[in-house]
């Protein structure tokens, strides 16, 4: 059992303008894998308050995953990337290279996320796309590595080799 936040940002939804369907398929996912949601907002397209609110999640409560979705794009207004890499100690590129990766076999408009991950102290954080079809394609590709990813971050694990290599022996 761990805990997550999720983080939409989206100048509109912040406004109370569209509804967060990106953020209910995040929690539908979630709860699948026995996930608490302990946090929950939607903030505009502002690189300050996107990196604020990583920080002060990542930095003051015990939440294990934090998942933003939207801003990934190429629009003069999407920066969460930026503001992602703003605030990360360390990358953690494979599941960005997997949802890309993933999102291609759907639509060539794949390639068009900029969606970053990394690790600040305790905390994995995963951009994911915008929309809801978006939301849903990319996490279900991450989601058989997040349980044990937030087991190697909390020093949880036992050694990964000695595990793997005794399930495919
Ligand atoms: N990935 C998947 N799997 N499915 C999609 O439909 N849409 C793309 C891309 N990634 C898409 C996807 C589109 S159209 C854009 S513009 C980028 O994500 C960035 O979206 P964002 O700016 O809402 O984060």
């Amino acid at each position: 059992m761990f805990s997550a936040a999720i983080l939409t940002v989206s100048d509109k939804g912040s406004q109370g303008g569209r509804e967060d369907t990106a953020g209910s398929v995040i929690r539908e996912l979630l709860s699948g894998l026995g996930v608490e949601i302990s946090r929950y907002e939607i903030v505009p397209d502002e690189q300050g308050e996107i990196s604020g609110k990583l920080k002060e999640w990542a930095d003051n409560s015990n939440i294990h995953l934090i998942l933003t979705s939207g801003g990934t794009g190429l629009s003069p207004r999407d920066v969460t990337p930026e503001a992602t890499l703003a605030v990360v100690d360390r990358l953690a590129p494979g599941f960005s290279e997997v949802m890309r990766t993933e999102s291609l076999k759907k639509t060539p408009m794949g390639m068009l996320s900029r969606g970053v991950s990394g690790v600040r102290g305790g905390s994995l954080i995963i951009n994911l796309p915008g929309s809801a079809k978006a939301v849903r394609e990319c996490l279900e590709a991450i989601i058989p590595a997040l349980p044990h990813a937030i087991e190697t971050l909390r020093g949880e694990a036992s050694e990964c080799a000695s595990m793997f290599d005794q399930e495919e022996g």
